[in-house]
């Protein structure tokens, strides 16, 4: 399938097609999501906790995500790709949020950037995409900033709670974002914004809209720190991974690994051999 974009996620969305992602962090795992379809890849902060074992995605750097996103492009170079901006690589000033999204596109060829934060980030949306850079927004539940909210924890509960993540997503599409994400809030205030805004919205952990969003390493069974409960289980590869490398030691220890054809076969005479 031909690279999509943008214009094919805003005829999707006039469609009714549904978009689905899965985050990705290296090239294996790209490749895969790649051969499986997917219409687009984030490449997540959650890098943090599920690749470099964080417990949060404060400390990830602009150089971690850079580095994964360039070998998430390498496995999967017909796919969108969102690169994720880290904490910290926009909340000081525009200038530096654009210096920042840019290094995304001229150094890892990503489609687009995605950075958390409704209202308080609006004129950080306006900057980059100003710059000719695509901005996805991320509402509702946003990890980076989750001591102010008491941990990771569900938003737009009650109703001033659901008011405030729907100021968010307006001010999101005014500020020239093509497309949201919504973390963790009841299908009903996501309905609402999804009807309500013009451009794409994408859920993970927030019902139905125009996409679906899963962590790879929750959806496929692989981190086992934690799991959201919008993480549905499509695999249980931890327990693959464990029982294929516990059979290997096993084989190793009991000399049934490396048998003879995982061996080099010489190709002289077996006696020259003997002197060696
Ligand atoms: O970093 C990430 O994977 C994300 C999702 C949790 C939305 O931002
Ligand atoms: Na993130």
């Amino acid at each position: 399938m031909a690279k999509r974009t943008v214009l094919d996620f805003m005829r999707m969305k006039r469609q009714g097609e549904q978009v689905a992602w899965v985050t990705a962090y290296d090239y294996l795992m790209a490749s895969y999501a790649e051969q499986a379809g997917v219409d687009m890849i984030l490449v997540g902060d959650s890098m943090g906790m599920v690749i470099l074992g964080y417990d949060s995605t404060v400390p990830v750097t602009m150089d971690d995500c850079i580095s994964h996103c360039k070998a998430v492009r390498r496995g999967a170079p017909n796919t969108w790709i969102v690169g994720d901006m880290p904490f910290l690589s926009y909340q000081a000033s525009d200038e530096e949020a654009v210096r920042n999204a840019g290094r995304f596109l001229k150094e890892a060829q990503v489609d687009c950037i995605k950075l958390e934060g409704g209202r308080r980030v609006a004129s950080r949306i306006r900057a980059i995409t100003d710059a000719g850079i695509l901005v996805m927004g991320h509402i509702g539940l946003t990890p980076q900033s989750s001591s102010q909210l008491g941990g990771f924890k569900a938003r737009g509960r009650d109703i001033d709670s659901a008011r405030e993540v729907i100021k968010d997503a307006l001010a999101v599409q005014e500020a020239g974002a093509y497309a949201l994400l919504i973390e963790a809030v009841p299908p009903q205030v996501t309905q609402f914004i999804a009807k309500k805004l013009d451009i794409p919205v994408y859920s993970i952990g927030a019902g139905p809209c125009d996409g679906q969003l899963l962590i790879c390493a929750d959806m496929l069974g692989m981190y086992q720190a934690f799991t959201p409960k919008f993480a549905k289980k499509y695999a249980n590869v931890s327990s693959v991974i464990v029982n294929a490398f516990q059979q290997y030691i096993s084989e190793v220890k009991t000399g049934i690994f490396p048998s003879d054809e995982y061996l080099y076969h010489i190709k002289d005479n077996e006696e020259d051999f003997e002197k060696l």
